[in-house]
């Protein structure tokens, strides 16, 4: 440990929403269950060669049985809020229709435990995780999809929305779109490279049309949630520069100018306008309806650099060296959690929302010692520490952030890599679903009761 990590912690204002978060697909298992229809990973898992392992979600930290024990642990650790999502295919099985109503009283229970013991739930609506009919019908390349998941947002609304505080449309549709449709990376598997355009679009609609349908039920605080990664150029060179300035306007302002500004970025003009329907003017009053809050996830930056002559894309990716590394090789970088606040709060200006950072957090190899008690991330707790001073930081320059939720509350099933990626502060035993807390839950827990 530094000399700064031994300091305690700079005080966070009175009533800040210290939470911890997880995913549906990631953590429940019981794939087959209380009536759950299939999802578009159940499909991509079984395809060879996708996920590290042959690893899939059919059972994961099993959290759909053991819910009970993992409220309790979020109880032990002391959290005010809990960020979770609702898988679409428990509760519309086929992806429309009447709820189903073995899979909605799985959350309806869980939202009842945590308000029990004073957990503030955070609902996300869409952690990537689609009914597979819905897929079948074209997924989010499809302009109904966007209506679909109002439908889907307006039927768990009319059963949770009197009890959670606050909702997340969609989880990173920038990354959904970019891995999911654009390189194939992830469920549902398509590599349309900039033919997966229309994505964007249909998810910012049905973002807005879900918002619209949370309103009309109650719902007093509905946000979104979006990756950011500040881009830096490899080098002072213009082309590197001109790198970054297109990987941030794909990455991080594609989705968040039409919400914010009602209008996508204008670098994307020709570009992008050919292809979308022409209508999609028009859908921009329901996209940048105000939201309550923008939720904020920030792992790491991304240096660019001029891409090849055969490129498809207007920038490379070019290795961060000089930063300590996650054993997914990410670099460690906490001032980047700064500087995107910052960039946030100077490109927006008084259209910007408050903030919640609704995921941080890393993956570190841990393993029990001590006979299976024990599980020491000092890389964590570092990793945890260094971003918290960088936000508190950040805070104190009058930038609006409300909470900060901990990736993840569990190891799970971290997607494509299946579950050689652990990001827990409680670690699993996959082989007998032994939950241990490590050392990082205990040094969280403190921060949060100081
Ligand atoms: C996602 C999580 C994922 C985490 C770590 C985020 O992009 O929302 O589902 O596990 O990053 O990769």
């Amino acid at each position: 440990m530094t000399e700064e990590q031994r300091a305690p912690l700079p005080a966070f204002p009175d009533g800040f929403l210290w939470g911890t978060a997880t995913a549906s697909y990631q953590i429940e298992g019981a794939a087959d269950e209380d009536g759950r229809g299939p999802s578009i990973w159940d499909t991509f898992c079984a395809l060879p060669g996708k996920v590290v392992g042959g690893d899939t979600g059919a059972v994961a930290c099993d959290h759909y049985h053991r819910w009970a024990e993992d409220v309790a642990l979020m109880a032990e650790l002391g959290v005010g809020g809990y960020r979770f999502s609702i898988a679409w295919p428990r509760v519309q099985p086929g992806g429309r229709g009447p709820v189903n109503t073995r899979g909605m009283a799985f959350y309806d229970q869980l939202v009842d435990a945590l308000c029990e013991q004073q957990i503030v739930p955070m609902a996300t609506l869409f952690h990537w995780d689609s009914p597979q009919p819905i897929e079948d019908a074209g997924g989010w390349l499809a302009r109904d999809t966007a209506e679909r998941f109002a439908e889907y947002a307006a039927v768990v609304a009319d059963t949770l929305a009197d009890r959670v505080q606050h909702w997340v449309t969609l989880n990173e549709p920038v990354v959904h779109m970019l891995l999911g449709y654009a390189t194939g990376v992830h469920a549902p598997g398509k590599a349309l490279l900039v033919d997966a355009l229309p994505v964007a679009h249909n998810l910012l609609f049905g973002h807005g049309l879900a918002l619209q349908a949370l309103r009309a039920r109650g719902a007093q605080s509905v946000g979104i949630t979006n990756n950011y990664s500040p881009a830096w150029p490899a080098t002072g060179q213009a082309e590197d520069v001109a790198s970054a300035a297109a990987f941030d306007v794909l990455y991080n302002r594609l989705f968040t100018d039409p919400l914010l500004h009602g209008a996508y970025p204008e670098e994307l003009a020709g570009t992008f306008d050919t292809h979308l329907p022409d209508r999609h003017h028009a859908d921009l009053g329901v996209i940048s309806a105000p939201i309550d809050f923008l939720g904020v996830n920030y792992y790491n930056p991304t240096k660019l650099c001029a891409p090849s002559a055969d490129s498809a894309l207007p920038f490379e990716l070019s290795p961060i060296d000089g930063f300590p590394t996650t054993s997914f090789g990410w670099p460690v970088v906490p001032d980047g959690l700064r500087e995107l606040l910052v960039g946030l709060a100077e490109r927006y200006g008084e259209r910007l929302p408050p903030i919640y950072i609704t995921e941080n957090g890393c993956s570190y190899d841990d393993q029990p010692t001590g006979g299976g008690r024990v599980v020491d991330d000092p890389e964590r707790i570092a990793y945890l520490d260094g971003h918290l001073r960088a936000l508190c930081a950040t805070m104190s320059t009058g930038v609006d952030v409300r909470g900060y939720f901990v990736w993840s509350l569990l190891d799970n099933f971290e997607w494509a890599e299946g579950y050689s990626k652990r990001f827990g502060l409680v670690h699993v035993d996959y082989a007998t679903q032994t939950r241990t807390p490590k050392a990082s839950f205990h040094w969280y827990h403190d921060v949060i009761s100081r």
